[in-house]
């Protein structure tokens, strides 16, 4: 494990365990739907997002666990996203994150159920942060502009419609930039705006974001061709089975590493502008372009 592989794995037990205090117990009636939405949420993934949020705090001069009720509601957001993406309907995907996918064990009604209900407590999360109202009304803004149909869902809806067709470079975009990239932008600006972002540094944040979410999708695309499912606990070549339109079936293999390593490039450049501590950003966006899992 090197020293950044240290720090996620220090950060992801403090989100962890700040998680698990969040969530509904298990033990709440009814006991179905809290059990689903902790298996979903808790014990796995890279907490790429609650890490960007503090780290993105930081970098503008907060402390980052100022940050970490709300990187905590981005989770569950992300963790929705993941439930929703993988049912039948979907990607109809077995594993996530090394484990059968929350359809699998608790059925597709709770599934459902389960994606809608973090998607609703993260609501509740962000409400009952600690923070001034006129910042929480900005937090709301980002977060819901984000994954809605002009965000997150768009972008699904656009990645759905465009199996089995072959699309434009355009389209390409769009589905990579709202499916993926908003929620990033989300978590990042989010953590901007709570350490007290200037407009200057925010609009820093903000391209750092665009060009972080870009190059995270485009090797998630890569890792779905050339990646080990053991090391990234889900399946591979789920793209080219639903003929799914990704970076590299428009671009070719090594056309799309180096697209994502020049977003990699305008992410570095984008940080020399903030004035708090922004090396963990830095190798962050290395991280993605050299990652296996
Ligand atoms: C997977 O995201 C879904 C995409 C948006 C490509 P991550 O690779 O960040 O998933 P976890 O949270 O680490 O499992
Ligand atoms: C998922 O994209 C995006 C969201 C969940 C919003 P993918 O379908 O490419 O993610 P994986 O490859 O299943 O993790
Ligand atoms: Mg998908
Ligand atoms: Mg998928
Ligand atoms: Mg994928």
């Amino acid at each position: 494990m090197n020293k950044l592989e240290q720090y996620l794995a220090e950060q992801s037990s403090i989100i962890e365990s700040a998680l698990d205090h969040l969530l509904p117990k298990e033990s709440e009636y009814p006991r179905e739907i809290h059990q689903a939405m902790r298996y979903s949420c808790l014990g796995g993934g890279k907490r790429l997002r609650a890490v960007l949020a503090m780290e993105s705090c930081q970098s503008v001069g907060g402390a980052g666990c100022d940050a970490l009720d709300y990187a905590c509601a981005i989770e569950m957001i992300h963790a929705y996203s993941l439930i929703h993406d993988d049912l039948p309907c979907m990607d109809d995907d077995d594993f996530r994150r090394g484990k059968p996918t929350n359809h699998k064990v608790f059925g597709e009604a709770i599934a459902v159920l389960a994606g809608d209900a973090l998607l609703t407590y993260a609501m509740q999360v962000l409400a009952e942060l600690d923070l001034d109202a006129t910042l929480l009304i900005l937090l709301f803004r980002e977060v819901t502009t984000a994954i809605g149909s002009q965000g997150l869902i768009g972008g699904q809806v656009a990645d759905l419609l465009s199996e089995g067709k072959s699309i434009q470079s355009d389209n390409m975009e769009y589905i990579h930039e709202n499916k993926t990239g908003k929620l990033f932008l989300a978590s990042i600006r989010g953590g901007g705006l709570i350490g007290g972002a200037t407009d200057a540094q925010l609009a820093a944040i903000t391209r750092y974001g665009q060009n972080f979410g870009l190059a995270f999708q485009i090797t998630d695309d890569i890792l779905d061709i050339v990646g080990d499912s053991k090391k990234l606990g889900k399946a591979v070549g789920s793209d080219l089975k639903l003929a799914k339109s990704t970076y590299p079936g428009l671009y070719g293999l090594e056309e799309s590493s180096r697209m994502a390593n020049d977003c990699v490039m305008q992410c570095h450049q984008a940080l020399t502008s903030l004035p708090g501590q922004s090396c963990v950003l830095r190798e962050l966006a290395q991280f993605v372009l050299d990652r296996d899992y």
